[in-house]
């Protein structure tokens, strides 16, 4: 027959909870001993990882535990009263239902005494002076290298079926500050995207951060699952922050593929989750692609989207009582914004990077909208879309001229520099006619630009073409682009290379 201690244990594997009750029942060391014993005797890899990953929680329970009770519940957010000076902005607690099930919520104000507190999870079952406990660890996650090929959600749960989570021996706070800037390292080497338009004339450098802008439905996330699949990251954290649940399959199986899977971490959380939780799953995918950047990878960490986590924020401080700014976003949106993409970069020492994608859904199609503005003024660079490019059915819809990428001109070669200024000269010049030569207005012969604006426009249409499925390298994209421009894209001298590395 089973212990009761045993049988305790069974039911927090179930329930996925690793509540101190384990504690209240028997000294931690004794459940560890029980534990550890049970992994040598020998279960399934299965089991064993799940009393592995006991063991670790248990070393993270508080030795004492602070309850409250609910005063009030209204929408997702519950008052708490009787915590008093024990807990305060940002702490989580445990709100028990009527059927001793565990609802997670997180401090978001307080109004006198009263904490206000917002569920991550529905909130039935909850009455009026139910329990709640104070928890005293922070939200952190416990990642190892078989994370990898793995879909999470934002607690760090896993979503594919493919049994439990093993749970590395260091604790990555969710919610963590970035690196001090001046303990990074410099923006590394260019990094191959996969997609020629990208490659040549956004060039991203390992370390960077870019911004993905466009309207709905300009092909944002399509670009962005091209790049999950062709980039030459060592390690892909794939963040799908408050999108539809239907893409999030055929993301994982269609766009990434068994292949890209198997190098990437996909954290998930749907648009019908709530805003914490949306919230929360933007902070883990940064927090995952930190411990792979300490272990020394090379990681593009991809977010689609940013706006989803601004919208999540303003819900949150909406519900809190901020007032509204511009937009109705609340200003804690833009003091979060930073917080986030930040962490994004360089490492430090021996470190990897984190090289940062991340889609912002322009509002009415317009550029300078409050959240678009906001990001763009944080992030690296820019990657425009445009819905007029995609309505000539022209995929990936990059608008060139919007875009920019701020480690160039210094990533590229003089040659491929060149290159690039000929043919931006060239996009600009037909934009600049484009109506007059539409109309029959323009007359070939007036000017030499406009004439070779009109000559090479179909072969640079023709460049930025590029289907879901074909990949090319930077050294094919600028070899490509010179061959649509009829000049030869010398390769880099032995000095142009080494700035190029640098
Ligand atoms: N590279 C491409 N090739 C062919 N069609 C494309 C491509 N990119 C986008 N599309 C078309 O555009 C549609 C919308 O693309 P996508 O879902 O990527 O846009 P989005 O900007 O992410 O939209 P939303 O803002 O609603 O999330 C796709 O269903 C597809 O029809
Ligand atoms: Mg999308």
């Amino acid at each position: 027959m089973k212990s009761p201690c045993v049988v305790k244990i069974w039911a927090l594997i179930d329930s996925g909870c690793f509540g101190d009750w384990v504690y209240d029942a028997l000294p931690v060391e004794h459940v560890k001993r029980v534990l550890l014993n049970r992994v040598r005797v020998g279960y399934t890899e299965r089991m064993k990882t799940y009393f592995n990953n006991i063991v670790r929680r248990l070393d993270n329970i508080a030795a004492y535990s602070v309850y409250g009770e609910v005063s009030m519940v209204r929408g997702l957010m519950i008052e708490v009263e009787g915590t008093h000076s024990n807990i305060s902005v940002g702490e989580r607690c445990e709100i028990f239902t009527r059927d001793d099930a565990v609802i997670l919520a997180e401090v978001i104000g307080f109004r006198r005494d009263t904490a206000i507190t917002m569920a991550y999870g529905e909130v039935a079952g909850i009455k009026p002076g139910a329990r709640v406990r104070i928890l005293k660890t922070d939200a952190q996650i416990f990642p190892t290298l078989d994370w990898l090929g793995r879909t999470i959600d934002a607690f760090a749960t896993p979503l594919d079926g493919f049994g439990p989570l093993p749970q590395g021996d260091e604790a990555y706070p969710v919610k963590a500050s970035p690196l001090p800037a001046h303990e990074r390292n410099r923006i590394g080497k260019r990094i191959n995207l996969g997609v020629k338009g990208l490659n040549v004339f956004t060039t991203c450098c390992m370390g960077q951060r870019m911004g993905i802008f466009s309207g709905s439905g300009v092909g944002k996330s399509t670009l962005l699952s091209m790049i999950a699949r062709f980039t030459s990251a060592d390690v892909i954290v794939i963040g799908l922050i408050g999108e539809r649940g239907r893409e999030v399959q055929d993301f994982i199986i269609d766009d990434l593929g068994v292949e890209g899977l198997k190098r990437a971490v996909v954290v998930v959380a749907t648009s019908d989750d709530p805003a914490l939780t949306r919230r929360e799953a933007a902070y883990t995918t940064l927090a995952v692609a930190e411990y792979f950047r300490d272990q020394g990878k090379n990681v593009l960490c991809l977010m689609d989207s940013v706006t989803r986590f601004a919208m999540a924020q303003r819900e949150i401080g909406l519900s809190v009582g901020e007032p509204p700014a511009s937009k109705g976003y609340t200003p804690t949106v833009f003091a979060e914004l930073p917080r986030l993409l930040e962490r994004a970069g360089p490492g430090r020492g021996e470190g990897g990077s984190i090289t940062g994608l991340f889609t912002v859904l322009v509002e009415g199609d317009d550029l300078n909208e409050p959240i678009s503005d906001a990001v763009r003024g944080i992030l690296d660079g820019h990657i425009v879309l445009s819905r007029d490019i995609a309505h000539r059915n022209r995929y990936p819809a990059i608008d060139v001229l919007g875009s920019i990428s701020r480690m160039m001109p210094n990533c590229n070669s003089d040659s491929q520099n060149q290159l690039i200024d000929r043919a931006r000269s060239l996009l600009s010049t037909y934009r600049d006619m484009e109506e007059l030569i539409r109309i029959g207005a323009y007359r070939q012969g007036t000017s030499e630009s406009v004439d070779a604006a009109i000559y090479f426009n179909p072969a640079l249409e023709n460049f930025f073409r590029q289907l879901k499925t074909e990949t090319f390298n930077l050294e094919q994209s600028f070899q490509i682009l010179a061959e649509s421009l009829e000049m030869s894209e010398a390769p880099p001298t032995q000095s142009e290379s080494a700035s190029v590395a640098g």
